[in-house]
């Protein structure tokens, strides 16, 4: 157990050295001699390891993020933190029992006695309609992606207005299926489950729905009021167009590894996209399968027109509504269908990666459900932050 949790801490400065601090606002950025602190228990700088530790917790196992929670209540008894801390350390103490109560209260028992009937419903709400239209199951799944992405597992890209306006969320789909199930869940438990559970669970039900792996989903999250704006939603959700640099970067500000983001580009493995989101590499990419390419060009024209530019693509040349492992295969063989699809497997850091999730169904499944708990728990609110939404499209008046 340690040893993971040691394993997660390197990993977490090998990649966000400098970077959070700053996010933060507060803080300053780590350097060397901090990292090199951090190594020895006894010698953590105390603000430093508390932070890091909560950071850390929304990276982690649920069992891990109870160990951690241990080990920072022995710190605080053995005297490591202490409350003659700075004004920035006492800031940083507050944040750090923000991060760690908010994803230690997530549990998957959480509507147990409250709402036993939850689970089932959703189940039923979204088989009903990925039944009725495969592709809904993508489309399920990729709006829980951009609602954790911007502004954390909110469900604030449910809420009619700016946030679901913006371009990258024009093409979302979904919103009917996910207020029909809380119309239902409504009925029998009044306001006690939030939006942003139901689409998390309905994340996991499409996956499942479609014949990916299960997993079982942390819940109490509670739903923001207020969405973002669409300049909060193009800086927080990669591009089509970005580099594997950028994408790497992007998950990292979100606390997940090159590893999560590999593992979550697989949900390309179903669902479609329209001819303006992938002309330019049909085009003018040329790490491309030639084949592939020209196969493309039929339905999406080199010249933008507001009927060829919605023309649609599946993501997954070879079994578009199945979610299995054939999205890394694709990849080998340069028939990723995006820019950023193909920047996984392009002789880059991530090409390794790509080759052991395309050569095991099973370490994709395991790596696929890791990460997606690890999105689930970007920033939830929980115990009275926000509000459990009677209606997902609004705020209650
Ligand atoms: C790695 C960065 C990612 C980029 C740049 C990206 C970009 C895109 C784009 C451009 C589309 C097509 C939109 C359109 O043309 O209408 C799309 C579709 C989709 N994305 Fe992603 N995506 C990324 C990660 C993810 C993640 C993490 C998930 C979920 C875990 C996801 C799930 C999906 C699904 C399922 C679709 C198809 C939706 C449908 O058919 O309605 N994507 N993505």
């Amino acid at each position: 157990m340690l040893a993971t949790i040691w394993r997660r801490t390197l990993r977490f400065f090998d990649q966000n050295s400098g970077i959070h601090g700053n996010q933060l606002g507060f803080l300053s950025p780590l350097d060397g001699g901090q990292y090199e602190a951090y190594l020895g228990w006894s010698k953590f700088p105390r603000a430093i390891n508390m932070h890091a530790m909560s950071i850390l917790s929304l990276q982690s196992t649920a069992e891990e993020r109870t160990h951690m929670s241990a080990l920072q209540t022995t710190a605080i008894s053995k005297g490591y933190f202490t409350m003659a801390a700075s004004a920035s350390s006492l800031g940083l103490l507050m944040l750090a029992a923000l991060l760690s109560t908010a994803t230690a209260q997530l549990s998957p028992t959480f509507y147990d006695t409250s709402c036993p009937r939850a689970l089932s419903i959703i189940k039923s709400g979204v088989t009903a309609a990925v039944n009725s239209e495969a592709r809904m199951g993508a489309s399920l799944l990729r709006l829980h992606f951009h609602d954790c992405f911007v502004q954390g597992c909110d469900a604030s890209v449910l809420l009619a207005g700016n946030e679901r306006t913006a371009i990258p969320n024009l093409s979302l789909r979904g919103f009917e299926v996910i207020d029909n199930i809380k119309t239902q869940v409504e009925a029998v438990c009044k306001q006690t489950v939030s939006c942003a559970d139901i689409l998390t669970v309905a994340a996991r039900d499409s996956v499942v729905a479609l014949g990916g792996p299960s997993w079982s989903v942390p819940l109490g999250r509670r739903d923001s009021i207020d969405a973002a704006s669409s300049a909060q939603v193009a800086n927080n959700l990669p591009s089509s167009t970005s580099s594997l640099a950028q994408l790497i970067s992007a998950y990292s500000s979100k606390g997940l590894s090159a590893t999560d983001m590999v593992a979550l580009s697989g949900a390309h493995t179903i669902g479609q996209a329209q001819c303006q989101s992938f002309r330019n590499r049909i085009y003018n990419d040329t790490n491309i399968n030639s084949a592939f390419a020209t196969s493309l060009q039929a339905n999406c024209p080199r010249t933008s027109s507001s009927t060829s530019d919605s023309s649609l693509a599946p993501l997954d040349t070879t079994t578009p509504n199945a979610f299995d492992n054939a999205y890394y295969s694709n990849l080998m063989s340069q028939r990723g269908l995006l820019h950023s699809d193909q920047e996984l497997f392009n002789g880059g850091s991530a090409d390794n990666i790509v080759r052991n999730l395309a050569s095991n169904p099973a370490a994709f499944s395991s790596a696929f459900t890791t990460a997606m708990v690890n999105m689930g728990n970007i920033a939830p609110k929980t115990g009275t932050a926000g509000q459990i939404r009677l209606s997902c499209s609004r705020v209650n008046s």
